[in-house]
């Protein structure tokens, strides 16, 4: 047996099933002899021997012993009622035997095929119950990591090799962790670029809370906990009220990096760098840095890499400009640079006394580079299509 196929709870009317004869009287079926009726009976036996055996359902079953035996509507009961009792006295005698007949071969065929049908299902249901321990297990995918976390893992790697080591900061911050330690007073031109989404709070809560715009808040963090020297990375995600396009988004990633100690020098910070961009890209991949500006380092340094995809020629293998370095040979990496004095400030270093470095490395874009990715969407769209292009 399978799933019902959900019938009517009805059990279908005798027309329904082809059985019109017990509806009507013997007159109007125009029987008037004892071997009409003999032939009638038989015509009756036939049909319910006919469907009797079929292979049933359970719940089908039961409608078509309902259609033979129902108290009011069956057939054997519409025969007691249509042609037996209005039956005129010479035909009575044999309507009433072949009706005892029909009777008994109905009820004992009916029988039979209950305890079949029964005994089946519970058959049926045991089988389905049944462990069979020589089958192979299910084997469910367990799926890989995300790419992005690949990165992180793949960066965290080489920071590991020289000495770092990981650590995490909350993505809720205050204004003063995501700014204003970090050297960026209110109304500093520097937050337009880092607007962020701000949190409702409950009336009379202390202060503003947000979103952090970028995971430096957590070299504050760092540095109020611990003394010199201090040596960590801070992957996470950042949020910025950045319209969405190929290279934006407004919630990324970022891997922060924090070196401090008595005597590190610009040469340790530009070595540093350079390792990790030959580790991550490829021994042939040069570095180089330019001037910038962030209000928590000086100075301040843009990195860029030779262009992994023209070697830094400018020009694409099949001739012409590179479309990915714009045939300059170069590609933005990431900002940098020495931590600014006035940040020892605020963490009580004594900045006559300790030096250091910080880098903000935006991953997604770092991602999209090395694995030739080239809208920044796909990462949060979860479409297993592209997911399981990085196993
Ligand atoms: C910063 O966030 C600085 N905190 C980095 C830093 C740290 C500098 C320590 C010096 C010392 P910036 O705003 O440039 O910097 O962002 C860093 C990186 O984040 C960018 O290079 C870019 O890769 C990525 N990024 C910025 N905005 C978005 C965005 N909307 N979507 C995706 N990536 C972004």
């Amino acid at each position: 047996m399978t799933a019902n196929p959900s019938p009517s709870d009805a059990p279908k009317a005798l027309s329904d099933r082809g059985i019109t004869k017990p509806q009507m009287q013997l007159s109007q079926l125009g029987i008037t002899q004892g071997q009409q009726v003999t032939e009638l009976f038989s015509e009756l036996r036939s049909q319910f021997d006919s469907e009797v055996d079929k292979d049933f359902l359970e719940v089908l079953w039961k409608d078509f012993r309902d259609t033979w035996v129902g108290r009011k509507t069956g057939v054997l009961s519409r025969i007691t009622d249509n042609w037996l009792k209005p039956a005129p006295p010479e035909l009575k005698r044999i309507v009433g035997q072949e009706l005892n007949q029909l009777r008994a071969h109905v009820e004992t065929r009916l029988e039979e095929r209950r305890s079949l049908i029964e005994s089946g299902s519970e058959a049926i249901v045991n089988a389905k119950d049944r462990v069979d321990l020589s089958l192979p297990g299910v084997i469910r995918p367990i799926g890989s990591h995300h790419l992005i976390r690949q990165v992180f893992q793949e960066i965290e790697d080489i920071f590991f090799s020289i000495g770092f080591s990981v650590v995490e900061g909350p993505e809720i911050e205050t204004p003063y962790y995501n700014f204003e330690a970090l050297n960026i007073p209110e109304h500093h031109a520097v937050r337009d670029d880092m607007d962020t989404f701000y949190l409702e709070l409950p009336k009379g809560a202390p202060g503003p809370l947000l979103l952090r715009t970028h995971t430096s808040p957590v070299q504050i963090h760092t540095m109020e906990k611990r003394q010199p020297p201090v040596r960590v990375i801070v992957p996470g995600k950042v949020y910025r009220r950045d319209n969405p396009d190929a290279t934006h988004s407004f919630m990324f990633h970022q891997i922060e990096g924090l070196a401090v100690d008595s005597d590190i020098t610009f040469c340790d910070f530009t070595g540093t760098i350079d390792y990790f961009v030959k580790q991550f890209f490829g021994e042939g991949v040069t570095t180089r840095f330019r001037p910038s500006y962030f209000p928590f380092t000086e100075p301040s340094v843009e990195f860029d890499a030779s262009c992994v995809f023209c070697g830094g020629s400018g020009t694409a293998k099949s001739g012409g400009t590179c479309g990915k370095c714009k045939g300059s040979g170069w590609i933005e990496l990431f900002g940098a640079g020495m931590v600014d004095p006035a940040v020892y400030g605020f963490v009580n270093y004594d900045p006559k006394k300790v030096s250091g470095f910080a880098f903000g490395i935006g991953i997604d874009r770092l991602a999209m580079l090395k694995y030739g990715i080239d809208d920044i969407q796909v990462f949060f769209q979860n479409d297993v299509r592209f997911l399981r292009q990085f196993p």
